[in-house]
């Protein structure tokens, strides 16, 4: 098999579709990406060629006219990396709550600061809807709770609700370099009350538990909501993101199916993470 290249893909993209571009890009051998005003640059590794990457990502960006697409250009990976390094900043999440990656070394006045690596996993924290699930997160975990992470990615909301000082998280995830990247995430933050799991959620038996945080998509919850609904008691907690705000209606209307009464639903860049308890 051909060993992987290291490809840099230029994308001319409107504010108003990154969150869309990024969206898309959490579905490809991403190594990580650098921002300017109007464009994202994006670095791959990917064992194919570089027609065959520009014709995976056009295919990927059909539906989105606004974004102009350049010719991939091979890259020597230690180059890019020392450029990338320098650009990484602390995200600042809320008065209690910053996610800082490794490589930065900063001093933050944030009382739980999430240290999160930045590789190809999904769950770095820059994300719309993994911020808007910490926000929730932060303002509904309690002690002694009990909670359960569904496509942990990274690890990050696992983390983030052990340092919140639940009892204990159980996170899956179906990839395994996402298990992997998060057992470690978990290490450097001196978190141990969290069990991993490398699953399928849709055949994942979900235990009883207080919460569950889903930052998954739309026909995923559709699938999982008969599992929510069972691993949760009345009054359990349920935040489901990962949707976009035109599609609010429906998965409100699909959580009441199930049981479900939205408490609170938050709005960013388009996405959305609604809040809501089991009656
Ligand atoms: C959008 S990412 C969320 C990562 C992280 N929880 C966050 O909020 O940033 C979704 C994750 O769910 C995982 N996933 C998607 N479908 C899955 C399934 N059927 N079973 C288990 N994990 C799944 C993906 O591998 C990915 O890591």
């Amino acid at each position: 098999m051909k060993a992987p290249a290291c490809y840099q893909v230029t994308f001319e993209c409107p504010e108003s579709q990154r969150e869309q571009l990024y969206a898309i890009l959490a579905l490809m051998p991403v190594l990580g990406t650098e921002e300017s005003d109007d464009t994202i640059v994006a670095y791959f590794q990917w064992e194919g060629t570089a027609e065959q990457l520009l014709s995976a990502l056009s295919e990927h960006l059909t539906a989105m006219p606004g974004i102009v697409l350049h010719y991939p250009e091979q890259y020597q990976e230690q180059d890019w990396y020392r450029r990338w390094i320098g650009t990484l900043q602390p995200i600042i999440v809320s008065d209690r709550i910053a996610v800082v990656p490794p490589e930065v070394d900063t001093a933050l006045d944030r009382p739980i600061t999430l240290t999160i690596s930045h590789r190809a996993t999904f769950g770095t924290g820059q994300h719309a809807t993994t911020q808007l699930c910490l926000q929730l997160l932060e303002n509904i975990v309690a002690p002694g709770q009990q909670w359960l992470d569904a496509g942990t990615g990274t690890g990050i909301l696992a983390i983030a609700i052990a340092r919140l000082g639940a009892r204990g998280v159980i996170a899956v995830d179906s990839d395994p370099a996402a298990i992997a990247e998060a057992e470690e995430n978990a290490r450097n933050n001196g978190v141990q009350n969290i069990e991993f799991f490398c699953a399928d959620l849709l055949s994942f038996p979900f235990p009883s538990v207080d919460g569950v945080v889903a930052n998954l998509y739309l026909h995923l919850h559709q699938q999982l909501l008969p599992q929510y609904e069972r691993a949760l008691a009345t009054g359990g907690h349920l935040i489901c993101s990962g949707v976009l705000q035109q599609d609010q209606a429906e998965l409100v209307a699909l959580l009441r199916q199930h049981r479900f009464e939205p408490v609170e639903i938050r709005e960013r860049q388009n996405w959305i993470a609604v809040w809501s308890r089991k009656q």
